[in-house]
């Protein structure tokens, strides 16, 4: 008897709730990748006041023109010359993710995909026909891929890269040099770059290095406002390109997949945009502080090594605990009422290390951090 898809069978719920679920209440909790403020205010009365304005109904697929028309001359220091025609409005970057995905993807054709990563890109790529072939980030090289590497996977059937910076869940971020090796690498095999950059916003030295303005036309860069506007729960992000014609075809898939965005909330958005734009500078201020705290509290203790981000709100120690995989060490922690993901939630390459969000105050974070200390000493001393 036939019941459900392959498709559905073959996925598998994250691992990255899995501790989550397991936690209390009182715990510390280095758990979730969401920004722990409230979106601006003036975003806040914008929704309403367009509620009671009538925004009400479906808008556009593409999504509220003056907003997509924002966002595009948000880009023109990397781009200049792209308007409303190069932006789809998304439910989210979740949602941009799986419309990509579905509208580049054949069965029998593979996505180059980066591990550790963002638990999501793999069963998109599975559920859009294709396969996942996951290329290294590893510690050794701050979590960059090295090309020789990306070299040795790459195959006829390889149709795209997923590059991801900031990272989740490694906090790695790119130079100019080594995005333009990337680039060229992309360039050479006729890649389509997907370029989930979510974490623009939050880059803690110099200016975001992005994949737009390069001038390859193979280019869909994903963003979302979860962290940019502390939105998570809203569900609003974007797609943008140069490629006209890639994106009519998204265009055309995301009418499919929910037929708009949310209608008060683009206009939410474009106030946001309009009326908070220092609110992205400001959050990112106050995540850099909690990182520098955080790698400096983590480097002091045996056993641990922790590179230190440029960007996102992650960091991703290597911690070594005689006898302990990283699912069995975050339990530990976890039962000293500290809450952290195992790396290996975030693929193989992982284990050896735990992700930490520093999406809690810098009083908790150290409170988390005293804690974490006597954990590692009790289980070092075993
Ligand atoms: C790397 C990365 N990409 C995409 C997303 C999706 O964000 P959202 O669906 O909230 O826009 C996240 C969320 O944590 C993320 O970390």
């Amino acid at each position: 008897m036939r019941t459900f898809s392959d498709r559905a069978l073959s996925i598998q719920p994250t691992g990255v709730r899995k501790m989550f679920d397991l936690a209390g209440d009182d715990v510390i909790s280095f758990g979730l990748g969401e920004p722990d403020f409230q979106p601006p205010k003036q975003a806040i009365e914008a929704f309403y006041n367009a509620m009671l304005e009538g925004h009400n109904k479906y808008t556009t697929t593409a999504g509220l023109p003056k907003l997509r028309e924002k966002i595009a001359q948000s880009w023109n220091d990397y781009q200049t010359g792209m308007g409303a025609d190069n932006v789809c409005i998304t439910m989210s970057g979740t949602n941009a993710l799986l419309n990509i995905f579905l509208t580049i993807v054949n069965p029998g054709d593979n996505v180059l995909l980066p591990e550790p990563y963002f638990p999501l890109y793999g069963p998109d790529v599975s559920i859009s026909g294709g396969e996942a072939l996951y290329y290294p980030c590893k510690f050794e090289h701050e979590f960059i891929p090295q090309v020789d590497e990306l070299e040795q996977l790459v195959d006829e059937n390889t149709v795209a890269i997923l590059y991801n910076f900031p990272s989740n869940p490694t906090g790695g971020t790119l130079n100019k040099l080594q995005r333009d090796e990337l680039l060229e690498f992309a360039k050479k095999h006729d890649l389509w770059i997907i370029s989930d950059e979510v974490y623009d916003r939050i880059v803690f030295e110099g200016k975001h290095v992005s994949f737009m303005g390069t001038n390859y036309h193979k280019t869909l860069l994903v963003n979302s406002f979860s962290k940019t506007f502390a939105m998570t729960g809203w569900r609003i992000g974007y797609i943008i390109s140069t490629n006209l014609e890639a994106m009519n075809q998204i265009i055309k898939m995301q009418y499919y997949i929910t037929a708009c965005s949310n209608d008060a909330m683009q206009y939410a958005v474009l106030e946001a945009m309009n009326e908070a734009s220092d609110y992205p500078d400001e959050i990112a201020n106050e995540f850099k502080e909690r990182c520098e705290l955080i790698v400096e509290r983590l480097n002091s203790m045996p056993g641990v090594e922790c590179h230190k981000p440029k960007g996102a709100i992650y960091v991703f120690p290597r911690i070594k605990v005689e006898g302990f995989n990283s699912e069995e060490l975050a339990l530990e922690i976890l039962k000293d009422g500290v809450l952290c993901s195992p790396g290996s939630a975030f693929g193989p390459s992982g284990e050896g290390h735990l992700r930490f969000a520093y999406t809690i105050s810098k009083d908790e974070i150290s409170r988390g951090m005293d804690k974490l200390e006597r954990t590692l000493k009790r289980l070092n001393s075993k």
